[in-house]
């Protein structure tokens, strides 16, 4: 039995890896802006390894108290997948600063904040793998032309994470940057091709197959690479 933390679990992607981790019998932490949230709450109820905790990742009291519930054991798997693309199909030009602030602090240093507060207990599990759910809009080289904010926002965290590849391996941590396709979710909308279960059936399959030879890579959800 492996200790999964996921955040941003009460909908979506989140939701539904919660639900397969939890469906396997591992203990899964799943951190939720609001722990009350119907679907979360109805599987802790059905799956007894799933526990839900508050989680702001914008908020280093709240990331503490996160990691202070977390840190009674090992983690064997952290994914940071809470996310927010704010003001979808605004023109690019157009952009809020406001928000663009907002998204950085939510998918950039989000996952950052996450992870250090969770370093002591990825590096105690050995080989650990410590994932963040990135995007294709993350890519520089591919960039579509729009979304200024949320593309920058995953671009940098793929930069930060690239970093923590190159510092962590030492100690066994395994990090995975995962595009897991257009997803029809409350992000991604109902025109999207891909169910959030379907999705994040293959996330999971990229995440346990993976081992020490992929640190540092960013795959989509064939194992692929994704240009930088
Ligand atoms: N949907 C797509 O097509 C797509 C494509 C590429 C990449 N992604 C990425 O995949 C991940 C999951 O996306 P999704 O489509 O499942 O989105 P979603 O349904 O909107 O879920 C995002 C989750 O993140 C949570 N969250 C937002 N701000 C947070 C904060 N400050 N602290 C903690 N949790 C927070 C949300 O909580 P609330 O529900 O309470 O707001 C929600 O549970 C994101 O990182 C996203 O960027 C999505």
């Amino acid at each position: 039995m492996s200790t999964v933390v996921i955040t941003g679990a009460e909908q979506g992607l989140g939701l539904e890896l919660a639900r397969l981790y939890g469906q396997e019998g591992h203990r899964v932490v799943a951190g939720c802006l609001d722990p009350a949230r119907p679907d979360i709450v109805r599987l802790a109820g059905e799956c007894p390894g799933v526990t839900v905790h508050r989680l702001d990742v914008t908020r280093d009291g709240s990331v503490a108290a996160f990691a202070d519930a977390v840190r009674s054991g090992p983690v064997d798997i952290l994914v940071n997948n809470a996310g927010i693309h704010l003001r979808k199909w605004s023109p690019p030009d157009t952009v809020s600063f406001d928000d663009w602030e907002a998204t950085l602090r939510v998918n950039t240093l989000g996952p950052a904040r996450v992870s250090f507060a969770l370093q002591r207990s990825l590096a105690s599990a050995g080989g650990a793998k410590l994932v963040t759910i990135s995007s294709d809009w993350g890519s520089v080289s591919n960039h579509p032309g729009t979304a200024y904010d949320y593309c920058s926002s995953k671009a940098a965290v793929n930069s930060v994470m690239r970093g923590i590849a190159r510092n962590w391996a030492a100690s066994g941590i395994t990090v995975l940057l995962i595009h897991p396709g257009w997803m029809r979710t409350a992000m991604g909308g109902a025109d999207a091709p891909n169910l959030p279960a379907d999705s994040a059936r293959r996330v999971k399959a990229v995440i346990d197959g993976a081992s020490a030879a992929d640190n540092g890579r960013y795959m989509d959800t064939e194992g692929n690479d994704m240009p930088w």
